[in-house]
């Protein structure tokens, strides 16, 4: 038997780091995925190939154990929690394809979490609903991590643009309309998954708040106001406020201390080569922005390979799928 599965990764539109003080956020699932194929082997092993990585380990599930016990392949705790939680014994050969820009706040862990989940479950005919996937795959992030909130793991399963009301209610907001977006990463050519990032600088923001109680609550307090107003925006399509709203977002996480210089680089880059809007997505401290481009898509990815890398997402419908095939 061979399962195949994968899951988007994502981006964050609206909201990030004030979704930590129970605010409101917007994601999307991207169009990017991460692939997984799963088949049995005879003996006990269990093989983990991540091609776009060039990695070949095995993990050890009983001693909790992936044998180079390497720390820069940090992408195999992720395997390794993610097939514990629905596997026991048997051999299993693993191909992973990661897709999805690693390190970089796009959602590459979840993805390659999702995937694995909803594929190594089916393998042992398991039947999971989307609710337990996401559950149990934040469950391996937050193992991994220490931090990690479950956004990344609901749009991972998901699919489709979420609002989060409160940091916990999952809203899908079913627009007939494109969201275009350019995503534009720092291309770090390394192998590792930032396991620790987001939770340093959720951490560094939590430090400036307490400094600062009078200036940066109302900080988050704004981010919340425009994060229900870009609900608002893009239910109605109204791309000039869109933009606005990515750029306001964009200022107050510069004063929320998560900017860099390569990220306001990349978010200036994409607004003068004709994006209507540009923020960083997801944590900061380096990684990703996003900018939103109803028109000169092409310009911006190109303004933005200049100086470091991106690609165009649109707003991926599918969340996990999984395909079973009997093999002989
Ligand atoms: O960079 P990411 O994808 O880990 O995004 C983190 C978003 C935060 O709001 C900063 C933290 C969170 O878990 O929501």
């Amino acid at each position: 038997m061979q399962v195949t599965a994968s899951a988007p990764g994502k981006a964050i539109l609206f909201g990030e780091h004030a979704v930590v003080y129970g605010k409101p956020a917007i994601a999307m699932a991207l169009s990017k995925r991460a692939q997984v194929k799963v088949t049995g082997r005879l003996d006990k092993k269990i093989q983990v190939n991540i091609r776009d990585l060039g990695i070949k380990e095995y993990i050890n599930l009983k001693e909790n154990i992936v044998t180079s016990n390497s720390p820069e392949k940090g992408i195999l705790k992720y395997v390794l929690n993610s097939v514990k939680s629905v596997h026991q014994e048997s051999g299993l050969d693993i191909y992973i394809d990661v897709n999805v820009p690693i390190g970089g706040g796009l959602g590459s862990s979840a993805a390659v979490t999702v995937a694995l989940i909803a594929a190594v479950s089916k393998y042992n005919n398991i039947d999971l609903k989307k609710k337990e996937i996401a559950r149990l795959a934040h469950k391996v992030e937050l193992e991994v991590q220490n931090y990690a909130s479950p956004l990344d793991t609901i749009i991972s399963t998901y699919g489709g643009l979420i609002y989060l009301k409160d940091a916990k209610k999952i809203i899908s907001l079913d627009i007939n309309h494109d969201i275009p977006v350019v995503i534009g990463f720092t291309d770090s050519g390394g192998n590792t998954m930032c396991s620790t990032d987001t939770g340093k600088l959720v951490g560094a923001v939590k430090i400036r708040k307490e400094s600062y109680p009078e200036i940066i609550n109302p900080v988050i307090g704004s981010i919340e106001a425009l994060t229900i107003e870009a609900k608002e925006a893009i239910l109605n399509n109204d791309k000039k406020r869109i933009g606005e709203l990515m750029n306001i977002n964009h200022g107050l996480l510069d004063a929320l201390g998560v900017n860099t210089l390569e990220l306001s680089n990349m978010v200036y880059t994409a607004r003068v080569a004709g994006a209507s809007g540009s923020k960083i997505t997801g944590a900061g401290g380096g990684g990703s922005i996003i900018s939103f481009c109803p028109e000169g898509t092409e310009e911006v990815i190109a303004a933005l390979k200049k100086i470091e890398n991106a690609f165009k997402s649109d707003i991926s419908k599918d969340g996990v799928k999984t395909t079973l095939k009997e093999v002989r």
